[in-house]
């Protein structure tokens, strides 16, 4: 989920760096705005490096993508802390004097104060008034903890723990519906797109019509699921999304080099990619020339090693629960349908799960809808999806997702 973390100008600040770490762990994605007077307790390097995103608090930097607006819509939850009098008193009244004022009269989610301060600026009237102010408006407003304050001073003012902070921020997401974990949260997860180039010689390959939209799609998906996502892509039509690890391949041999090297280190392995299944024999180191005085040449092949399969007998001979994840275009002829040939590659290739399209000439390759059905070799019932290959990879990833806590639960 999408989460601001405003940072109030307190001594205080510094315990949030653990609020905005047991943030990220979960697999959320973390905006940091301080106020001024915040980085002159922790610095924007601080919180830039602790949430992996930009930090400012000016609402004058990057002023074409209108922060404040962009931030408090799109925000799913909205955490300050600590919340100092001031912080409060500008919350209540309504002022926008800077970043994190402005996207909190934006916000459109829920928003969670956790104040800090000694205890007469608490017990204080004023900050007591603003306080029903701001809970009289559906904002949750947390009790500081008591105890030990900055200086010799205690009694109720204390910012409540990090864990405290987090746990008041999940039941906040629960309570209005925002799912509190993202179902792939701290996964790692490997996804070969595209369509692979063999080369016959310095400037002719054999390729294929894949577009690397579907992986692509699936990449996105996999992200906002609060993955870690590597994205092997062999030739694409499209850019890869961004918050992704790319690592571009042309070939059969090498995605089959990068992707055995990366599923070890991977929860789950989805092959998308176009594989060519055959290779040229002979690669020429110079321009194969045209001639009137010899013979046309013919192209020999040879086949490419299999790595869907491969991969499959990598994880079974290291007897991990890793998720295998297959692709599979086909076409169904007068011997069989298409369910009955995708029904025998299933089996030949051993994977967990294979994704099946249908082929025609208008059909899948370089469209922007897709209709597959996923088959698993745990034998549940076909599930098939469609519509924009967005929708088909929230399904493919959903579907990962839930059979990755069945055989791999979360510990
Ligand atoms: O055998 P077929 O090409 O129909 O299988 C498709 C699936 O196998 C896809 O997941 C594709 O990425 C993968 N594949 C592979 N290595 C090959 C050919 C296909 O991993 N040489």
């Amino acid at each position: 989920m999408r989460i601001v973390l405003g940072v109030g100008g307190g001594i205080a600040a510094y315990k949030v760096a653990s609020l905005l770490r047991l943030f990220t762990e979960a697999g959320h994605d973390v905006t940091v705005i301080p106020t001024e007077a915040a980085t002159r307790f922790v610095g924007v390097a601080t919180w830039e490096a602790l949430s992996g995103n930009p930090v400012t608090n000016s609402v004058f930097d990057d002023v074409d993508q209108v922060k404040h607006v962009r931030l408090g819509h799109e925000a799913d939850l909205i955490v300050v802390a600590p919340a100092t009098a001031d912080l409060l008193a500008r919350a209540a009244t309504g002022q926008a004097s800077d970043l994190l004022t402005n996207t909190l009269l934006m916000a459109s989610g829920p928003v969670l104060f956790a104040p800090a301060m000694h205890t007469e600026m608490w017990q204080h009237a004023a900050t007591q008034a603003n306080v029903e102010t701001l809970r009289s408006r559906g904002v949750t407003v947390l009790e500081p903890a008591s105890g030990r304050l900055t200086g010799s001073d205690s009694g109720p003012g204390r910012l409540p723990e990090p864990e405290a902070i987090f746990e008041a921020a999940i039941a906040l997401m629960q309570d209005t519906g925002v799912p509190a974990h993202l179902p792939l949260a701290g996964r790692t997860v490997t996804i070969s797109a595209g369509g692979t180039r063999e080369p016959l010689d310095p400037v002719r390959f054999l390729g294929n019509r894949s577009s690397g939209k579907q992986g692509v799609a699936l990449a996105a998906a996999a992200r906002d699921a609060g993955a870690t996502v590597r994205l092997v892509a062999a030739h694409m039509e499209v850019p890869a999304p961004a918050g992704v690890e790319l690592i571009a391949v042309e070939t059969a041999l090498q995605l089959r080099e990068v992707m055995l090297a990366a599923a070890a280190e991977s929860d789950v392995v989805i092959m998308a990619a176009a594989v060519a299944d055959f290779r040229p024999a002979e690669v020429s180191g110079s321009k194969i020339k045209k001639r009137d005085d010899t013979a046309d040449p013919v192209i020999t092949l040879v086949r490419n090693p299999d790595i869907l399969h491969e991969l499959v007998g990598v994880r079974d001979a290291a007897g991990s629960s890793q998720l295998v994840v297959g692709f599979a275009a086909e076409t169904g002829d007068e011997q069989g349908d298409v369910l009955s040939y995708a029904e025998a590659k299933l089996k030949r290739k051993g994977c967990d799960l294979l994704v099946v399209n249908h082929v025609g000439a208008d059909k899948v390759f370089g469209q922007d809808n897709n209709s597959v059905v996923i088959l698993s070799r745990a034998g549940a019932e076909p599930q098939s999806a469609s519509g924009s290959k967005q929708d088909v990879a929230a399904i493919v990833i959903d579907r990962v997702a839930s059979e990755l806590s069945r055989v791999f639960p979360r510990t």
